[in-house]
């Protein structure tokens, strides 16, 4: 079993319609793939038309192994199943800090889904904390979105740095650039630049599009909703080369 995370530390940067569109096409391939929805805006749960019930969820992620197999749900999609989010989720950093060994919590609760699933896909929050390092210690692979932009790029130097000093290991971090508009001159020197500027930015990217935008709408990945679509495409491929690197 591998654990795919889909982190930053900057918000708005496209986590979750990456989450929900790597999810899919895993599950598609035949993984045995659960997402677990770690932000308490439930993006993604909201994506894949779950309904959690309204409190204790993220009670699982800090329980023994039965809480957590309770809160599991389906989804529409074969092999593909959901842990969702909800508001209570906002407290998680506190219920981990009141635990022993409060940051390999996620590491533990998802060892013991070994059996179940082939892959784990984490949708988390923007934040450096608490969650974010049990995230760090839980991942296989940590998949960075990096928009093209100056902020982004501070962002994620940030991001590195913490690694460093904490004794994250920084060669599970790979970065993929992430809303780019090749019509923009900004984003192609800034595309370059984050290339060469940071270690393990993988050769996909994927593209400014409105059909990534109308996720929200059709509340399905990009593979259903516009098949043929240039989105629809580099998913396709970053799903590629994540496999091949992960799995
Ligand atoms: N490739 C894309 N092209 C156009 N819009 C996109 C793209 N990816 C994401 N978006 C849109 O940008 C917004 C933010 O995307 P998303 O929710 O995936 O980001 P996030 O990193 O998960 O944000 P947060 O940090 O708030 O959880 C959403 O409205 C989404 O529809
Ligand atoms: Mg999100």
């Amino acid at each position: 079993m591998k654990v795919l995370a889909l982190y930053s530390n900057k918000g708005g940067v496209g986590k979750t319609a990456t989450t929900v569109n790597l999810a899919y096409l895993a599950a598609q391939t035949g993984l045995q793939t659960l997402v677990c929805d770690l932000d308490a805006q439930s993006s993604t749960t909201f994506y894949f038309r779950v309904k959690p019930k309204l409190k204790k969820e993220a009670r699982g992620l800090a329980k023994k192994k039965r809480a957590i197999d309770n809160s599991i749900k389906g989804t529409d999609y074969d092999n593909l199943d959901l842990l969702p989010a909800d508001f209570s989720h906002r407290n998680l950093d506190l219920v981990f800090s009141r635990l022993k060994n409060p940051t390999h919590r996620l590491h533990k609760v998802f060892n013991q889904l070994q059996d179940e699933y082939d892959l784990i896909i984490l949708d988390c929050p923007p934040y450096i904390n608490l969650l974010a390092e049990n995230i760090f210690n839980a991942a296989d692979m940590l998949l960075v979105p990096l928009i093209p932009t100056v902020l982004s790029e501070r962002t994620h130097k940030q991001l590195i740095t913490f690694f460093s000093k904490k004794g994250y290991d920084t060669a599970k971090t790979n970065a993929f650039l992430s809303m780019v508009d090749r019509r923009k001159t900004l984003h192609r020197t800034l595309t370059e630049s984050l290339r060469t500027k940071f270690d393990g930015v993988l050769d996909t990217f994927i593209p400014y599009s409105s059909d990534v935008e109308k996720m929200g709408l059709h509340r399905e990945p990009v593979e259903l909703s516009a098949t043929q679509s240039t989105a629809a495409k580099a998913y396709r491929q970053l799903w590629d080369e994540v496999y091949l690197k992960l799995i």
